[in-house]
């Protein structure tokens, strides 16, 4: 594991920076395009561990997958039956997405497939989505009564049949598990969500040219012969990458940055929502779509913050950026109250107990953890400290953020960035000069 040394910044962040392609759409731009049959222009992609993770996985089930330069490439599947057993085990490494999306396709296949993840991944439930696939007919062992990685999904050979699952959690891996499922199943397969989660799922199965039907926090989908791949997908830029700059941006005197390419997807945007209800100062310009998703740029300039509250409603809206916004909050005035944000404890670590346990080393006594939430007092005196990752890449990059606008940092292992973001550190390097 490398130390990882982070500088207090000496003046304000400056410059313009381009966003690097969303993790969500990469992975799925990569498992649908490998369940059509013609060949699919990928863009942009996030050139990161979990992408790459998605990738290993289909090329073992024989999808051709080519890059032509670390951000572009071509997939082509042998279309939705063309899948043919992995002759090794599948390796998820740190991903969730990769594990749960797969798990509800690898269900609706004829034949055996086996999963392993990292250590982080051998911790975190599946049963989240093996109990609404096991409903559907699927057979899947795993460890701890059927709930915990490695996985082994075995052909049934019945197939699978639709249900309608009302989903505990609004989680989309677990909406896209059954939504995958479902394309292979008899009749129809409905997920009612407790709150609308990401859609991209949707939107490219949309893109693929099936009928998905949306009703409020329910989404159906029918059976399908076969998905028609577009020729193209361009990838927008992932605003949980955004999220760190946002918050650095508002947060250390006298920044202004300019973020290019920024996917602003509804289903995503709650970071934008709590910060500018904090005060920050962002501009969005240049609204377009790319891909099928809606995307801008975004100028942030340093603001003076002040607390807020939110709940349980938005969570699913900005639920990666948890960690990110609690450090926008110990450098508002008065306190930010979070609730409903039970979800963090099953991330790549626990991330309501990491966020307590490693903010309150740099600003003692700032932050209190509860059951689902954190109470954050902002304006805290600060210090430099030795953090613990988790080997998380959120927690990482949000310490990094930290150090840089309090009095520096050093982390255990600062490399777990890759999983989502190589460049971080290089760019948090551009912006100070
Ligand atoms: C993701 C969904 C979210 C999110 C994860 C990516 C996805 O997880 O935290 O980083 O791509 O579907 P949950 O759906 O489990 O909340």
């Amino acid at each position: 594991m490398k130390e990882m040394n982070i500088n207090a910044a000496q003046q304000g962040l400056h410059g313009e920076i381009r966003i690097p392609g969303d993790k969500s759409v990469s992975h799925r731009s990569i498992i649908f395009s490998s369940l059509g049959s013609t060949p699919v222009h990928i863009t942009n992609f996030l050139h990161a561990q979990d992408c790459l993770s998605t990738a290993a996985c289909f090329r073992a089930l024989g999808a051709d997958i080519e890059f032509a330069s670390d951000t572009e490439l071509t997939v082509k599947g042998h279309g939705m039956h063309g899948l043919h057993e992995p002759q090794t085990i599948l390796d998820a490494g740190n991903s969730g997405t990769t594990l749960r999306l797969m798990t509800g396709l690898m269900a609706a296949q004829p034949f055996l497939t086996t999963f392993t993840g990292d250590a982080s991944l051998h911790r975190r439930p599946m049963g989240r989505v093996i109990k609404p696939l096991t409903q559907m007919g699927a057979e899947i062992y795993g460890r701890e009564n059927n709930t915990k990685l490695p996985l082994t999904i075995v052909p049934v050979g019945e197939g699978l049949h639709g249900i309608t699952y009302q989903s505990p959690v609004a989680s989309a891996q677990v909406k896209s598990a059954i939504l995958l499922a479902g394309l292979y199943a008899h009749g129809t397969t409905t997920v009612v969500e407790p709150f609308v989660s990401r859609d991209h799922t949707e939107r490219m199965l949309k893109a693929f040219g099936v009928d998905v039907k949306r009703e409020g926090t329910a989404v159906s989908v029918d059976p399908v012969e076969k998905l028609t791949a577009p020729a193209e997908i361009e990838v927008p830029g992932d605003i949980s990458s955004a999220a760190y700059w946002l918050v650095a941006g508002s947060i250390i005197p006298g920044s202004e940055i300019v973020l290019r390419n920024v996917g602003m997807n509804p289903t995503r945007t709650g970071i934008i929502d709590v910060l500018q209800a904090m005060g920050a100062d962002l501009t969005i310009e240049n609204e377009r779509t790319s891909g099928g998703e809606p995307a801008a740029d975004i100028r942030v300039r340093a603001a003076k913050l002040h607390g807020t509250s939110f709940g349980a409603e938005i969570m699913p809206r900005l639920i990666d950026e948890i960690p990110i916004i609690a450090v926008a909050a110990l450098f508002a005035d008065g306190e930010t109250v979070i609730t409903g944000a039970g979800e963090l404890r099953v991330k790549e670590t626990d991330r309501l107990q990491a966020v307590v346990d490693e903010y309150n080393k740099i600003a003692p006594g700032s932050v209190e953890g509860s059951a689902d939430g954190l109470v954050i007092r902002g304006g805290c005196a600060l210090q430099t400290a030795e953090c613990h990752t988790y080997d998380d890449h959120r927690m990482a990059m949000s310490l990094a953020v930290l150090g840089t606008a309090a009095k520096g940092v050093s982390l255990d292992n600062g490399a777990c960035v890759n999983i989502s973001y190589p460049v971080f550190y290089d760019t948090l390097a551009r912006l100070q000069h």
